[in-house]
């Protein structure tokens, strides 16, 4: 008898394999990417290698090829992946001038304008445009924001903002256009009624179920494209405007390169 408990304690110690990580080669992972949402991490190997190191550990996947695999066939780690590397910074009253020049514009058409944000990640530029709108006496329009990830489009949605992202607005706005609650702001529906999201990746066909636009802005997103990719997205972009003549608001780093 004891010496069946003696055997089993022995198999019990029996140790699980540790499984071999392999994190090395990350090109294909870069290069789907690029592929599927026009980010260039080419440049950003090393960095953007520990980030996916990271984000695998926290998985349980051991080597960048089982995550390429595992994307392909599952899309809900993709979209996670997505929101993962997608850069999000922004803030409420960025690069105004543009938006200024395009109400001048606006009240010029004298009907309800359409504009589309693309990309507008949580939502301070499309937010920021309505408010800017509302200011200049003009209350005859919509506004679409889109984004590729779906984590940064549902706090688009809840509009609940800390105060980096409001440094750029002054008190008497705040107090109009926010109620404060604790540490956060959140956005009144007077403004939040006038803009819909939507999570969309421009480069995919669903892009074109959107209606067409009076006024495009696509500002700091393809800083992370390639040449032949922001070509690509600007021509894309360009086929959802109702007036083709009418030009889009890009960045002022967007077109460089
Ligand atoms: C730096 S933010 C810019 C936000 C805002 N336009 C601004 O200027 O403050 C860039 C956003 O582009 C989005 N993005 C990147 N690739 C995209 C794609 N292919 N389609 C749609 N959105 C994309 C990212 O998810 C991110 O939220």
């Amino acid at each position: 008898m004891f010496g069946f408990f003696k055997k089993k304690q022995k198999e019990e110690k029996k140790e699980v394999p540790v499984p071999v990580e392999d994190f090395e080669d990350v090109e294909d992972l870069i290069t789907y990417f690029k592929n599927e949402t026009g980010l260039d991490f080419f440049n950003k190997r090393e960095i953007i290698k520990n980030k996916l190191i990271l984000f695998c550990r926290k998985r349980e996947i051991f080597s960048f090829e089982l995550l390429y695999h595992r994307i392909l066939e599952d899309q809900s780690l993709k979209q996670e992946l997505v929101d993962y590397l997608a850069v999000n910074e922004t803030y409420f009253f960025r690069e105004t001038p543009q938006i200024e020049q395009m109400i001048k514009k606006a009240k010029l058409l004298g009907y309800k304008i359409e504009i589309l944000c693309a990309p507008s990640s949580s939502g301070e530029e499309p937010y920021t445009i309505a408010i800017m709108l509302l200011e200049a006496g003009y209350s005859d329009f919509h506004i679409i924001g889109i984004d590729i990830s779906e984590k940064i489009i549902s706090k688009a949605h809840e509009a609940k903002y800390n105060e980096r992202s409001l440094h750029r607005v002054t008190d008497e706005l705040k107090h109009k256009y926010f109620t404060k609650n604790g540490e956060f702001y959140i956005l009144k529906n007077i403004i939040k009624d006038r803009v819909s999201f939507r999570r969309v990746n421009i480069f995919d066909e669903s892009l074109f179920s959107l209606r067409k636009f009076d006024f495009i802005f696509s500002r700091n997103m393809m800083i992370y494209f390639d040449s032949e990719t922001k070509i690509k997205a600007k021509n894309i972009l360009q086929k959802l405007l109702k007036r083709p003549q009418e030009a889009i608001y890009f960045g002022h780093a967007d077109m460089v390169g």
